[in-house]
């Protein structure tokens, strides 16, 4: 994780001021880490051996970097990490322009690991990601809201990621399918997990705790 958090750093500059300044701003005000963790934790489990699954854990974080600095804006959130906002810092067309830049950053690590199948897991969860926040779009404040659509949207805009950033361990170490499948199971399972504390949370928590205004969700 040392050296995720070193690449992630590295990744974040350019020679755009404003795009380090709101890059650091949020990146250096903590997070759990838990999804590149997770890519590390499941190359690991499946032999992996090389420096790809650094790389990949990187622009996984990123693309969930990304995902914030656009949900803020979209939740109109003020806080984020126990700091301000970056859009209540730089404005929402800043945050969404950085959330862009750091798509792209994550898209040409991808790359640089060279494996055609962790980029088309990951490329695909971030389309998906999309289409689950402007799925909750519809449903925020629609009382007609089942809760199948509920799942579907916690799958989209959380479990997918969580569930590719399990499933790349195995496709770097060079698994069958079945193992493949066994992470992204996995993963999909604990992101759903994962956002419905979050989502509870939203409810009864505290700012405190959180790091984040409550009911902004
Ligand atoms: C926040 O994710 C967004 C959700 C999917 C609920 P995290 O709770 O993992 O955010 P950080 O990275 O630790 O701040
Ligand atoms: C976070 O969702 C954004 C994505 C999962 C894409 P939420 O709006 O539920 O999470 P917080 O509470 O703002 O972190
Ligand atoms: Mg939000």
């Amino acid at each position: 994780m040392g050296d995720v958090n070193e690449l992630i750093l590295s990744k974040a500059g350019s020679n755009v001021d404003l795009i380090p300044e709101i890059a650091k701003h949020l990146i250096s005000s903590g997070g759990k880490r838990l999804r590149p963790m997770l890519t590390l934790a499941c190359s690991d489990m499946f032999g992996y051996d090389g420096k790809g699954h650094v790389t990949l854990a990187a622009s996984v974080e990123f693309m969930h970097t990304a995902t914030l600095l656009h949900d803020d804006v979209v939740d109109e959130s003020d806080m984020r990490r126990g700091k301000l906002a970056a859009r209540k810092l730089w404005g929402n067309q800043a945050s969404v322009l950085v959330g862009d830049y750091l798509l792209g950053q994550a898209f040409k690590m991808m790359v640089d690991v060279g494996s055609l199948e962790a980029l088309r897991i990951l490329a695909s969860a971030s389309a998906v990601i999309a289409e689950g926040e402007v799925l909750q779009l519809g449903a925020a404040k629609n009382i007609t809201t089942t809760e199948s659509d509920y799942l579907r949207v916690i799958e989209a805009k959380t479990a997918a990621l969580f569930a590719a950033a399990a499933e790349v361990g195995p496709v770097i170490a060079g698994q069958p399918e079945k193992m493949k499948q066994a992470a992204r199971g996995y993963g999909m399972e604990l992101g759903y997990a994962f956002q419905l504390v979050d989502d509870a949370l939203d409810y009864g928590g505290s700012t405190a705790d959180l790091g984040k205004d409550i009911g902004d969700d």
